[in-house]
């Protein structure tokens, strides 16, 4: 009698664990394939390799040990070195940096209406993070008219404003800084991406060839922070990820949603 509870116990002990494996086994399999890794080519000098957000073009920093940071004047000075050889790649594609952002400023020139401008390179001014509108109240579902609690009230409003903004702001502060970007080499997103341009976070979900899969917007963020930034993939809920994508899209508030444009 005893043997025979114990041959149960062990058939049911060795019932779940199978069940145990072939449930991990499923749930793997539904989860997206890991993570691609940049491929940086291994250095010729000794110096670090740093490598753009396309997964291909790259440059050797002289001089630059592992583990070494740039400073903020070096940094620049491979960031736009290593533009020009992608620009030269890819003559065809405008690419705003700083300095014609600048000028855009300088001239004042209106921005278009969101309709004419739609896919287009806006130039927002510098500094400035767009905010989101109240708009018109929606009114609540199966409130009474005339409720007190009906409604919300414009008090509401202002802080929903304010915590929106506030978001989009911390955003904007971790993508201008290399520190908070986990950055290893003193390279910052506005280096390239000044005041968020070229990001095109309206072209999301698309298809990235350097990621292999069709990629939402954190996919591309965390993808740049392991290069050109070198910094480590962010956890996909760490709010710092979570506030560098708020500041992108409110960047391009306006613009047409267009998924899927390359
Ligand atoms: C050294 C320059 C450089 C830096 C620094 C840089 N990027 Fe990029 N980024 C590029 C280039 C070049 C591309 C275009 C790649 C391509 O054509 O596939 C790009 C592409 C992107 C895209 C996709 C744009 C699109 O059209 O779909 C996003 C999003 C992006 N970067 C975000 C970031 C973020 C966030 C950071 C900081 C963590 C960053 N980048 C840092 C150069 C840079």
């Amino acid at each position: 009698m005893r043997r025979r509870i114990i041959a149960y116990a062990i058939l049911a002990g060795a019932v779940v664990v199978i069940a145990a494996a072939a449930y991990s086994r499923e749930t793997r399999a539904q989860e997206s394939p890991a993570v691609l890794t940049h491929q940086v080519p291994a250095s010729k000098d000794g110096g670090v390799v740093v490598m753009l957000c396309d997964g291909k073009t790259s440059m050797e920093v002289k001089g630059l040990k592992a583990g070494q940071s740039m400073t903020h004047e070096q940094a620049l000075q491979v960031t736009r070195e290593l533009m020009a050889k992608w620009q030269r790649e890819h003559p065809d594609q405008k690419w705003q940096m700083a300095e014609q952002i600048a000028q855009k400023d300088e001239s004042s020139q209106p921005v278009p209406a969101p309709s004419a401008a739609a896919g287009a390179d806006v130039a927002k001014p510098s500094g400035t993070v767009p905010s989101p509108q109240t708009g018109a109240k929606p009114p609540t579902l199966g409130m009474q008219q005339g409720d007190t609690y009906a409604s919300f009230t414009d008090r509401d409003y202002k802080i929903w404003k304010n915590e929106t903004e506030k978001f989009v702001a911390e955003g904007k502060r971790i993508f201008h800084d290399t520190k908070e970007l986990g950055g290893t080499i003193g390279v910052s997103c506005d280096m390239c991406h000044p005041d968020a341009s070229n990001t095109h976070p309206e072209t999301y979900p698309k298809y990235q060839v350097q990621l292999q899969k069709v990629a939402l917007l954190r996919d591309m963020i965390v993808w740049c922070i392991e290069n050109p930034v070198k910094g480590k993939a962010f956890n996909p809920n760490d709010p710092k990820l979570r506030a560098l994508e708020a500041y992108i899209y409110a960047q391009r508030k306006g613009i047409a949603l267009d998924y899927g444009k390359h």
